[in-house]
């Protein structure tokens, strides 16, 4: 029934759509207020890949992003870690980690500071670390850290941009897909102006037999290979910011870090109902494109995606590869009016 509904729904989505403007808003707001229903089909809502607020499951994974602390050196320590973790309602998963977490931590220094980084590998299998944002000879520090081990080094984040950082270990496909990534975030040595921000890290799971006793899907590697993933999502857990919207007002500039790890699918990124006013590609300051509506961001890349949302209401963000987007790679900017949002009476 699930399935026949998604399949539905992006029939609906792809299509034009003739449904006279009152009518669509009216279903909108019903189903704000209702949650999904049978007979409400999320195309109404979403863009047609996932129900709008209608779990009450918070995001476990906060996507704002926290201002950068002022100093100059950043003292930086992961450890790697075998958990188990949500990926989408219902399902669990054994993931490889940063510090417990799918993604990892977000990072964010400003350009020329320095991270002093130390590694701990609490798993029992060799593991690594590669920072894109980082300048560093990998022979001498993306090196396999065995069980039990640690390194600690420093290095110069001298380029500004939307960084991954993953686990380098072989094969690579194997430990991006079991969850060993995240984002660092290098702000330019001229701030960027005030926005509203968030990160957004694309990823892929490939979901095969229990990995344990605890029913936790494990990584299959032939669905990896075929690039044929049960899940995409952003940060970690399919449809969370759907289900979950992320909050903003309307008229107030607002900066995505969209970094896709993959490992394997390209993100399509693309704000529905919105227009980029820049997007600086793979988080270069040079030549942003202005005035644009969907721009790839490669696997192992992070472009910087910078807009403005015209009126209050519901605005999901996709990968618009729409078969990737039905499998959990959407959600909603949800603009309401800041006394809206904080719910305060008015004095
Ligand atoms: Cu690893
Ligand atoms: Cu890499």
């Amino acid at each position: 029934m699930l399935r026949l509904l998604l399949a539905l729904a992006l029939a609906l989505a792809v299509s034009c759509r003739t449904a006279p403007p009152e009518r669509e808003a009216a279903g909108r707001s019903a189903t704000a207020e209702a949650g999904r229903t049978d007979d409400n089909p999320p195309a109404d809502v979403s863009h047609g890949e996932a129900p709008v607020g209608a779990v009450a499951d918070s995001a476990p994974v906060d996507a704002r992003l926290a201002p950068a602390e002022r100093a100059r050196l950043h003292t930086l320590r992961l450890e790697m870690r075998h958990v188990t973790i949500s990926i989408a309602p219902g399902q669990r998963y054994a993931a490889w980690t940063f510090d417990g977490r799918v993604p990892g931590p977000v990072l964010r220094v400003r350009q020329g500071d320095t991270v002093d980084f130390t590694l701990l590998n609490r798993a029992n299998i060799p593991h690594s670390m590669d920072f894109h944002a980082a300048e560093l000879a990998p022979s001498r520090y993306y090196v396999n850290l065995m069980p039990g081990d640690s390194l600690q080094y420093r290095f110069v984040a001298r380029v500004p941009g939307a960084f991954m950082y993953h686990c380098g270990t072989a094969p690579v496909a194997m430990h991006i897909a079991n969850g060993m990534y995240g984002a660092l975030i290098v702000d330019p040595a001229t701030p960027r102006p005030a926005a509203h921000e968030f990160v957004l890290v694309q990823s892929e799971f490939y979901t095969g037999g229990a990995a344990d006793s605890s029913g936790a899907a494990s990584l299959d590697w032939n669905k990896l290979l075929g690039q044929s993933p049960d899940h995409v999502v952003f940060n970690g857990r399919a449809s969370q910011y759907a289900t979950s919207p992320l909050e903003v007002a309307p008229g107030e500039l607002l900066r995505l870090y969209v970094v896709n790890a993959g490992p394997n699918r390209i993100s399509s990124f693309h704000v529905v109902g919105g227009i980029f006013e820049r997007v600086f590609q793979d988080g270069s300051l040079a030549n942003p494109l202005r005035g644009v509506q969907t721009v790839n961001v490669p696997v192992g890349g992070g472009s910087i995606f910078e807009l403005r949302l015209a009126e209050p209401g519901d605005y999901p963000f996709v990968t618009h590869a729409f078969a990737d987007a039905t499998k959990g790679a959407v959600g909603v900017l949800r603009a309401q009016a800041a006394t809206v949002r904080g719910a305060r009476a008015l004095p």
